[in-house]
């Protein structure tokens, strides 16, 4: 059977996860669509950077052409971040025909309907598992796990870096600098932490978790967000000795026909499940009109626990190739509906 040919942009924390599940798992994903897959080509930014991970250095390059202009690259893994340029690329990749996964939340809450679009009009699918919490897989929970139910109330913690920094600046009294620093090391921040502290990369990730969960479109800019900058370790302690302990929340209500999303710090009581969730975990409550309540709990950053949520959404990608059914996406007949009146 022959091989499918995967073009992977970037190979920083996430990409080096990507290419160690392909080489390491190459025995379940046989199993999972029937053909290997191979990584065909790399875009990096700097071809001579040591790496974390050992890969044929003919396979890396600077020219996104490379990947945008072969024809037997047949999917498109984005793991490199940024906006505009990123944008670009992935369009060009979908007019070529090329189905896309990505983890990149940054672009998906900003561009995420116009992708979707042009994914849909060129029969390509467009898979994001990654872009919210990580490795735990709650946007296939909320659009196919929970497609029966009406979903209203979707909270939770979905930034592992302030939770990491919560986590040792609580339970640890460590400085929220150094933790910071931690943090990054630890490949859990973006490449410019501000996103995470403010609160910026939580509202992205419930603007696209409420557009899922509620098949609506939502948009960053109806999203009100606040961040950690300004918690002290006073804060932490004071609500500690009350019995409370602080998380950054992400919050999205359907009430009727109306959407509300927020992101801010909340003083949670000790006793409460989110309460116990350390370090770089993130956990989102589900609440739906019949399941009622339900939990998804995991890593939210990180190489390995990111990347399996990227190589799931490969697979998926392969499964539809092997039926002829791409361009499926994510979206839902009403949300695609809501796309297109925009558009027009
Ligand atoms: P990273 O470690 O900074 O890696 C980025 C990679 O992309 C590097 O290999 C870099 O090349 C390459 N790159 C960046 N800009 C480029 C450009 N303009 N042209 C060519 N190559 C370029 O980032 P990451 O942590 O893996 O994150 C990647 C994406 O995944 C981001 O969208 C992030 O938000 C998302 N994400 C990350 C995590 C996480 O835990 N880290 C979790 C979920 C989602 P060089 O290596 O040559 O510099
Ligand atoms: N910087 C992000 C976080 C990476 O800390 O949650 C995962 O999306």
């Amino acid at each position: 059977m022959q091989a499918i040919s995967v073009g992977l942009l970037g190979l920083g924390t996430v990409g080096s996860g990507v290419v160690r599940i392909i080489e390491n798992h190459q025995d379940k994903l046989m199993h999972q669509v029937g053909c290997p897959i191979k990584v065909k080509k790399i875009l990096v930014q700097d071809v001579e950077k040591e790496r974390s991970v050992k890969v044929d250095p003919s396979l890396l390059t600077v020219n996104p052409a490379d990947i945008m202009e072969d024809p037997e690259i047949e999917v498109v893994i984005e793991v490199m971040g940024g906006i505009e340029d990123t944008r670009e690329h992935l369009i060009q990749a979908l007019r070529s025909k090329k189905n896309i996964v990505t983890a990149n939340k940054d672009l998906m809450a900003v561009h995420g309907s116009e992708l979707l679009t042009v994914a849909n009009e060129n029969g390509c699918d467009l898979f994001f598992e990654a872009s919210v919490a990580g490795g735990i897989p709650i946007l296939r929970s909320l659009v196919d796990g929970l497609a029966s139910d009406r979903i209203t109330k979707m909270m939770g913690i979905v930034n592992g870096t302030t939770n990491y920094i919560l986590t040792k600046m609580s339970q640890e009294g460590l400085a929220y600098d150094s933790v910071l620093k931690e943090a990054q090391q630890l490949g859990y921040a973006e490449a410019n932490p501000a996103s995470d502290v403010e609160g910026l990369d939580a509202a992205r990730k419930m603007a696209i978790m409420a557009s899922l969960g509620f098949s609506m479109k939502i948009d960053l800019d109806d999203v009100k967000f606040k961040g950690i900058t300004t918690v002290t370790e006073e804060d932490l302690q004071y609500g500690k000795q009350l019995g409370y302990t602080m998380k950054l929340l992400g919050i999205a209500v359907l009430d009727g026909d109306k959407v509300e999303v927020c992101v801010e710090p909340a003083l949670l009581p000790s006793t409460h499940p989110l309460a116990s969730v350390n370090n770089e975990y993130n956990a989102v409550y589900v609440y739906g009109e019949a399941v009622g309540e339900t939990m998804f709990y995991g890593p939210g950053a990180g190489s390995l626990p990111t990347a399996t949520a990227v190589v799931s959404d490969l697979v998926g990608v392969v499964k539809n190739m092997r039926l002829g059914v791409n361009g499926s996406s994510f979206v839902t007949p009403q949300y695609e509906k809501q796309l297109k009146d925009d558009g027009e």
